[in-house]
């Protein structure tokens, strides 16, 4: 690994994570991550914001090394999480006299992971400007991106935005700059839909926040910093505006079959409508792909057999990770089967208590679906139809 200079005396001295293919034991990542920490020097001082994931904490030091900084003064610890501040007590061992500039929420949380002291700290209030050296910090408090503590900060001179998980990817690369193309806008979508999507009215105020300000560069704590941070803001525009596009989704499990063959016809009558429609098979789904598609769609359709009265287990997760994931969806509804009775309408409709829908009619079926069982997925699709009319 290598200290990268991303402008004048400001050094990537973050590790890239190749290998990891699970984040919070939850979260599938397909193309790895990264841990951006940033090196800024003033003289033989410097300051770093945010720092990396302990598993990489030879990298990072390493990478300090490099840009022959002999002593950090400050972090400035932007989130909580470990991933970007869980090598600060390293920093303030190696570095003795350091302090942790971050907000009150924050470094409550910091002394309780880090089992660090009050006079660890500098503590900061919103829209204050701190100096060091020859450059201004400006911080930006910006709840729940995707934590309650989380803020970001502004290099007035650079017109640098460093803003933690805010704008990440997950996605190790060796190139330090976003490229502009849909293989990085998917993985920075991937992103919005896993980690900031349940915030996203708190986004959107934080967005209109950020119009105040002229912003060259953004430099996020995952995935590659922004050279022309138009596109990314452009797209975060879309993804927590309050539209919605001509799309369903249809997570689905078949036990038998007869759950399936309700999937696949009413597929067909979308398609028919010329409705955007994608099944989701819970066996095979990674919950990243269902995740992004919840961002744009307008309706999702949860179909499941019956488990012992229920939905089926992996329906349940799946419908809990809609409810939590607080997708801008308009419109929900269930269709499944039973073999001598169900609940699950029931069961689902208590998990889906934060989706702000309107509810489509459900239409279970007894075993195998008959004549008068498509005509009600007729009448489903031709309602989907109406809905999304309206939403056009
Ligand atoms: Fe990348 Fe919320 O930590």
């Amino acid at each position: 690994m290598t200290a990268r200079e991303v402008v004048k005396d400001i050094y990537w001295v973050g590790a890239i994570d190749w290998d990891r293919r699970l984040f919070d034991e939850l979260i599938p990542l397909p193309d790895g991550t990264s841990y951006n920490s940033y090196l800024v020097k003033h003289q033989d001082e410097a300051l770093l914001v945010d720092t990396v994931d302990p598993a990489k904490k030879e990298e990072f030091f390493q990478n300090i090394k490099e840009t022959k900084s002999k002593n950090i003064k400050y972090i400035i610890a932007h989130h909580a999480e470990q991933d970007h501040a869980g090598c600060i007590k390293d920093v303030l061992q190696n570095f003795p006299g350091c302090q942790v500039i971050t907000n009150n929420k924050c470094k409550n949380l910091l002394i309780d992971e880090l089992h660090l002291e009050e006079k660890n700290f500098f503590e900061i209030q919103d829209g204050e400007i701190f100096q060091f050296g020859n450059r201004k910090y400006q911080f930006i408090f910006a709840p729940w991106v995707h934590w309650p503590e989380t803020f970001l900060t502004y290099l007035p001179e650079e017109q640098m935005l460093f803003t933690c998980d805010f704008f990440g990817s997950h996605l190790a690369t060796s190139t330090l700059w976003a490229p502009d193309d849909a293989f990085f806008l998917r993985a920075t979508k991937r992103y919005y839909a896993e980690i900031m999507m349940p915030f996203r009215q708190n986004i959107q105020n934080h967005l209109k926040k950020l119009k105040d300000i002229s912003i060259k560069i953004i430099a996020p704590s995952h995935g590659p910093i922004y050279q022309d941070p138009e596109t990314i803001l452009r797209a975060y525009h879309e993804w927590v505006s309050d539209e919605v596009k001509n799309e369903v989704i249809i997570p689905y499990i078949s036990m038998h079959g007869s759950t399936q063959k309700m999937v696949s016809y009413l597929v067909e009558q979308l398609m028919k409508r010329n409705i955007k429609v994608t099944p989701y098979h819970l066996i095979n789904t990674d919950i990243g792909e269902l995740a992004m598609a919840l961002v744009d769609a307008a309706t999702v359709i949860l179909a499941s057999p019956t488990v012992l009265t229920g939905p089926h287990p992996q329906m349940v997760y799946a419908a809990y990770l809609c409810n939590v994931l607080k997708p801008k969806v308009k419109y929900a509804g269930i269709i499944g089967s039973f073999g001598w009775g169900s609940m699950m309408e029931e069961g689902l409709l208590k998990i889906l208590t934060n989706l702000k829908v309107e509810l489509l009619p459900t239409v279970m079926i007894k075993s195998y679906p008959r004549e008068e069982d498509f005509i009600k997925l007729d009448q489903l699709a031709e309602q989907i139809l109406i809905n999304h009319q309206k939403i056009k």
